[in-house]
């Protein structure tokens, strides 16, 4: 089975192409961020160079980890989010029905708010990722948090390890309640896919529990002794809830909060193991 991982610098991507690594024959793409010498060059935004990449790299199921996952971004510039997180997945599946490859899209919980350009983009990437002839996994994570060998990408969980590394003052909001999703979870859903040749799937992939940016960061950083201060930033973001059932029923692996929580402890125990020079 090889494996193309589309934005393998980002940090979500990176830590997808580590882990399956282990086990797959992987390549990796990057647009801007070379974070491994191995990766290689690609915008998704031209069609041509698209198509060029995956007819010669020929893999039997891409991953596809390269939308631009700013929400504020997205706001403000609607055309090119609609070129990077839509157009761009259109040029993916005909690139990838060429060689009969699968697709699995890296969605969000998003998609479930499509009262934003973002949340919208993702949606309507979700609907063209389901038109892919071989077969497509569709995976939601929600508010994700682990170690990735991408830790500088202005993400929420690279925010924690500022205030660890850095001793950034840690204080975070208590009014928005979300399911947080451990980034390691969504390798293990695709490997857990290609396992059982599962396919046309669309699934959540999170914790059940709700928490607030304040519980994660507190719960995560207070064992490293970062004190963890509470604001209420009176947050109106809608609760973005799903109901995790289709984990068990597709008995993919599943994990409670503290489970994730402990999981990252441990990551970050062996940060070191997580380096580029190992993808
Ligand atoms: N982080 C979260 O909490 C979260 C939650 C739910 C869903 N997601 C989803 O997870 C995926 C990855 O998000 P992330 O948090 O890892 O974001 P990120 O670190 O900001 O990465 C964005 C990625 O997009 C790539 N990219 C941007 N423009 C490109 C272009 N023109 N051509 C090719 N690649 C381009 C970047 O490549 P370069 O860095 O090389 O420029 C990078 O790999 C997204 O689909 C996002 O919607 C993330």
């Amino acid at each position: 089975m090889k494996i193309l991982v589309l934005g393998a610098s980002s940090y979500v991507g990176a830590r997808i192409y580590f882990d399956l690594q282990k086990k797959y024959e992987v390549v990796g793409t990057y647009a801007n961020n070379r974070l491994s010498e191995k990766l290689h060059h690609l915008d998704i935004t031209d069609r041509q160079k698209v198509s060029e990449l995956i007819s010669e790299v020929k893999p039997d199921l891409i991953v596809h980890s390269a939308n631009n996952a700013n929400a504020r971004w997205c706001e403000a510039n609607p055309e090119a989010a609609e070129l990077l997180n839509v157009t761009s997945t259109g040029y993916i599946v005909e690139a990838a029905d060429a060689i009969n490859a699968k697709l699995v899209y890296i969605s969000s919980f998003a998609a479930m708010n499509v009262g934003n350009v973002y949340g919208r983009s993702k949606l309507q990437s979700e609907n063209i990722a389901k038109k892919t002839k071989a077969g497509w996994i569709i995976l939601r994570p929600s508010y994700i948090v682990g170690f990735s060998p991408n830790t500088t990408n202005d993400r929420p969980f690279n925010r924690l390890l500022r205030n660890l590394d850095d001793h950034v003052k840690a204080e975070y909001d208590t009014s928005w309640k979300f399911q947080v999703t451990w980034v390691g979870h969504l390798s293990e859903v695709i490997d857990g896919c290609i396992e059982k040749n599962m396919y046309k799937k669309l699934i959540p992939v999170a914790a059940q529990e709700l928490k607030s940016r304040f519980d994660v960061a507190h719960d995560i950083l207070t064992p490293f002794g970062v004190t963890v201060y509470p604001v209420d930033k009176k947050d109106n973001l809608p609760v973005t809830k799903d109901d995790l059932f289709k984990l068990k029923t597709l008995e993919l692996p599943v994990y409670s909060y503290k489970e994730i929580v402990d999981k990252i402890i441990a990551e970050i125990k062996v940060r070191n193991t997580f380096t580029i020079s190992r993808i």
